[in-house]
């Protein structure tokens, strides 16, 4: 799995978000260390609150299924431009893989990779 294919996987999910609130469409891919693949959107509710992002809809299909060793994510969205993981987000993925790469795209189709430690310095821990 190259980082491209990873951001077209991220592409994919992004078909099956749930945002009749927002209208602002998220996929992730995320890629685990045995090299399987766990994708998510993000999930909307009337509540807002109730409201699951694309990250979070990924890892918890992964830890679901026994992953949570994780080495990248890659998260697209219809907005254009970079999408970060919002803090929730970040501190879900620090749970489980706090070096994971994470990989966006520009603008003009080009990655950017920023590790999860760099995003989220001094991560909450118990
Ligand atoms: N959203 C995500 O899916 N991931 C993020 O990291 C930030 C925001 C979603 C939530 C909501 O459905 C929409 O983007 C607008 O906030």
């Amino acid at each position: 799995m190259t980082d491209r294919e990873l951001i077209d996987a991220s592409k994919a999910a992004q078909e099956n978000a749930y945002t009749p609130y927002s209208n602002f469409k998220v996929g992730a891919a995320l890629l685990c260390r045995d090299g399987s693949v766990y994708s998510g959107c993000n999930i909307e509710n009337a509540t807002y609150g109730a409201t699951n992002c694309a990250e979070r809809t990924a890892v918890f299909k992964a830890v679901s299924e026994g992953k949570r060793d994780f080495t990248a994510i890659a998260i697209t969205s219809s907005g254009g431009g970079l999408t970060f993981p919002c803090g929730i987000c970040r501190q879900v993925l620090a749970e489980f893989s706090p070096e994971i790469r994470i990989l966006l795209e520009d603008k003009n189709g080009g990655i950017c990779e920023f590790k999860l430690s760099e995003l989220l310095p001094h991560s909450f821990s118990l």
